[in-house]
């Protein structure tokens, strides 16, 4: 096991400083030191979240018919979040180190202890327990002493709220607002709105793509758990009925796990976990999470298995709490519907989704990202940097490529042919194409497969549509 903590977390080391070196995530404020919780997306960065919430809105949005979608601002009404139960009920359990003042989730730290005793009690050694990285700092806590500053005296636990904090206007006295901590609301308090603007009928949802904001006690792993993050999600309207609620609770997650597997996450690495009663939201009736088999410790003290989406029945909370209803004009009847949500972290699936096609041999680092989200489409390259007209042939089918929509397209000339593939490889691109004395003369390229690294003659003036065809 230990050897495994190694591979993992060496894995994670291999991530962080690929997204760093490529331009897909940087630490915020870096030139400032940093600021923890909070991570700015470089420019391969942002093509990949692009990429995932535009193939979700597809797939949530566009190809559906009871769908329909909103945007709505960062900042509500304070009695929003008072009505949702977030004021109240949005907290996390921490014990503090009294001496240096650090927090821990004292939720994590007690399923640390619970696993150390059972192995304990069915005969394990203690130095032969296996425990993550995150799992053995957790345990040197419980055992008492403050894993930053080495003090060994505690609060007892308490409860702080996850909610941030804003201050609107400039005279005092200034009026307390909060950054959503979750976008969620945005689709409740617009449920009125959508009812009366649009041709919806129940069942149908409100998908929102927006960032949300949590005062993360411990930020970490990467951008797993920030501060400032994203979501994607759907909030479907149905009928109050157990049958009702349970038939679009299967298909809704039926449907989350397909458009992961279906955008190329190994299905190996995903599962479902149903909450148990202690753990669910205060707006949860049941709860089911899509994780991930993050090479880190998950939070709930079990290595690797990391949520990423949740899918939530939160039957009539919502509505009935901002005391909102529907009426079916057909049968004259009025009800507070019940809502199952999909709720994904863009952050979350586009670190997963590096991780899962991180792919390394003696020769090459690959990601083989699904063409749909590999940030690069195509790199074109002239075999040699020093001839003109291979140069010249290039660059005029860099820039019809770039006319014809299909996303980033990369013009590279630098080194020999070889370096450049590699370096395409090494953040997903899937299609190199390259420009030779034989294009000059038949007016064909090569087009190079980052997966198999086949390449295959291609007529120039086909390029755009063989493309397209392979980003389907
Ligand atoms: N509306 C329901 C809701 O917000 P959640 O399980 O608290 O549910 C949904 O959050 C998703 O948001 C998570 O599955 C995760 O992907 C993302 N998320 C939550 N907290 C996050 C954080 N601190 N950092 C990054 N992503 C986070």
């Amino acid at each position: 096991m230990a050897e495994n903590v190694m591979v993992a977390s060496n894995a994670m080391e291999k991530i962080v400083a690929l997204c760093k070196r490529r331009g897909f995530i940087y630490p915020g404020s870096e030139i400032y030191g940093g600021i923890g919780g909070f991570w700015d997306y470089g420019p391969l960065g942002v093509e990949l979240k692009n990429s995932i919430k535009r193939e979700w809105w597809k797939s949530m949005v566009y190809q559906r018919d009871d769908v329909v979608g909103t945007d709505a601002a960062i900042i509500m009404n304070p009695e929003v979040w008072k009505a949702s139960g977030h004021v109240e009920a949005f907290t996390d359990p921490l014990i503090e180190c009294k001496k240096c003042h650090i927090r821990f989730r004292e939720d994590s730290i007690e399923k640390v202890r619970q696993k150390i005793l059972e192995k304990i009690s069915k005969g394990s050694r203690i130095q032969n327990i296996s425990l993550s990285k995150k799992e053995t700092v957790l345990a040197i806590t419980t055992t008492g002493k403050c894993p930053n500053c080495g003090g060994n005296e505690w609060t007892k636990p308490k409860t702080f709220n996850l909610l941030m904090e804003v201050f609107l206007g400039v005279t005092e006295p200034k009026q307390k607002a909060y950054l959503r901590g979750e976008i969620t609301q945005g689709a409740f308090v617009n449920f009125k709105n959508v009812v009366s603007s649009s041709r919806v009928k129940i069942p149908f949802g409100i998908a929102q793509i927006g960032k949300a904001f949590r005062n993360e006690i411990t930020p970490g792993n990467f951008t797993y758990r920030s501060r400032e993050f994203e979501q994607m999600e759907l909030e479907f309207f149905i009928k109050p009925s157990d049958k009702e609620g349970n038939k679009w609770f299967d298909y809704w997650k039926d449907q989350r796990m397909q458009w992961y597997l279906s955008l190329g996450m190994k299905k190996e690495n995903l599962r479902f976990r149903k909450h148990e009663d202690n753990e669910r939201a205060h707006y949860a009736k049941s709860a089911e999470d899509i994780e991930y088999n993050a090479p880190f410790g998950s939070p709930r003290g079990e290595a690797g298995w990391s949520e990423f989406e949740g899918i939530h029945h939160r039957g009539e909370w919502d509505l009935s709490r901002h005391k909102l209803a529907y009426k079916d004009e057909e049968v004259g009847e009025e009800f507070t519907p019940w809502v199952i949500e999909t709720s994904g972290g863009v952050d979350r699936s586009a670190l997963f989704f590096l991780i899962d096609s991180y792919y390394e041999d003696d020769k090459r680092v690959v990601l083989k990202l699904h063409p749909k989200l590999a940030p690069i489409k195509v790199a074109v390259f002239p075999l040699l940097a020093n001839k003109l007209p291979l140069v010249k042939l290039a660059k005029d089918i860099y820039h019809n490529l770039k006319e014809q929509n299909i996303g980033m397209v990369a013009f590279d000339d630098r080194g020999n042919i070889g370096k450049r593939y590699y370096s395409q490889d090494e953040i997903g691109t899937p299609f190199c194409v390259t420009v030779d004395f034989q294009s000059l003369e038949d007016k064909t390229v090569t087009v190079r497969d980052r997966d198999s690294m086949k390449q295959e003659r291609a007529k120039i003036k086909d390029l755009g549509l063989l493309i397209t065809q392979k980003l389907l």
